[in-house]
């Protein structure tokens, strides 16, 4: 059976975007295959340097996967850091990277240019991310279109070692998921945390509104009939909506009679409906803490065992160990 592995940086709390475009899906693939899902708090820290948050958001990114119904007991949800046997092996691995791999990499450009702090871990984080993957034999990766070239240096790092050490890694293959699965923010672009433009379904009511107020639209007035395709409300409405509800939605935008504040507080109210369930657990688990270490601790062991067996593995190929 084909093992699934994916893991989500702990670099904020996951907002609609994670939700429908990775952890959503990665759920689902959990229900036919075996599957390792973990947060990535060692890649968050390349950018993330305050305790308190990082802490916070490696709770809420285990919440969220727990809420949404993964099945914990069937797979595997852990933490990165708890496994530091990752570590160990992105050293050897850092050992038969070439340099200029990293270098040309466009996610480490990208972020060279944009960010104060170039730090080595950003420059190493495709080394991190192949040795999260090849740890644990897998053999699918889901991921968002931004990642394939670190999949692809996945697959050329666990080939060279293989050449030069005799077969040792599984070579996984990246699954992406459809493109119409681009969430957009609140100012229509792709929401990610990084452009602010995002919208957190589990926050609290009052936190929520703020978001979804902020929804960009243009200045059309109340009785005006509008366009709803090109509406950042209604774009964001259609992916959680039923058939019924966008036709309904739809109709009242070309009517006219029917605002913005309308579509905003009806948007409201439908994340407040579909998301009942999953934010009562997601607040549960929150102000509980101890219930998400329990659950993280039942992965560790379980990611352990792995990691361990095929470390062993490697070291033998290596000369490390007899
Ligand atoms: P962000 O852009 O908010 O920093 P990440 O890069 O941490 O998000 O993405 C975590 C996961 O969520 C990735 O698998 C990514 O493909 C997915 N994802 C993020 N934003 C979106 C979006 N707007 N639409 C679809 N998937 C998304
Ligand atoms: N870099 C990934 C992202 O930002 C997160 C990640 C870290 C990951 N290690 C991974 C994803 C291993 C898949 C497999 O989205």
């Amino acid at each position: 059976m084909s093992r699934v592995l994916t893991g989500i940086q702990s670099s904020g709390v996951p907002h609609l975007g994670n939700i429908l475009g990775a952890i959503e899906p990665a759920i689902e693939l959990s229900q036919k295959h075996e599957s390792l899902l973990f947060i990535a708090d060692l890649h968050a820290i390349t950018t993330i340097k305050n305790a308190k948050d990082l802490k916070e958001n490696t709770l809420a990114t285990a919440a969220t996967w727990i809420a949404f119904g993964l099945n914990t007991k069937k797979n595997i949800l852990y933490r990165q850091s708890d496994i530091p046997q990752v570590t160990e092996l992105m050293w050897y691995l850092n050992c038969i990277t070439p340099y200029p791999m990293l270098a040309n990499a466009h996610s480490f450009k990208d972020k060279a240019n944009k960010l104060s702090d170039v730090n080595t871990g950003l420059f190493t984080y495709p080394v991190l991310m192949a040795a999260d993957i090849i740890l644990y034999d897998a053999n699918i990766v889901p991921v968002g279109k931004d990642q394939i070239q670190h999949l692809e240096i996945t697959r050329d790092i666990a080939k060279k070692f293989n050449y030069l050490f005799g077969e040792t890694f599984v070579i996984p293959t990246s699954k992406t998921r459809n493109t119409h699965m681009i969430i957009p923010g609140t100012d229509g672009k792709k929401m990610s945390k990084s452009y602010g433009n995002y919208i957190n379904i589990l926050l609290p009511e009052k936190e929520l509104k703020k978001q979804i107020m902020s929804i960009q639209t243009d200045s059309k007035g109340l009785d005006e009939s509008k366009n709803p395709s090109s509406c950042n409300i209604f774009n964001i409405y259609k992916l959680i909506a039923s058939n019924t509800e966008i036709k309904q939605m739809e109709q009242n935008y070309i009517n006219g009679g029917y605002g913005y504040g309308h579509a905003k507080k009806e948007l409201l109210q439908l994340i407040l409906k579909e998301y009942a369930n999953q934010r009562l657990i997601f607040n549960d688990l929150m102000l509980n803490p101890n219930k998400i270490e329990k659950e993280l601790k039942l992965g560790a062991k379980k990611a352990s065992k792995i990691a361990n067996s095929v470390l062993k593995r490697v070291k033998t190929k290596i000369g490390l160990m007899t």
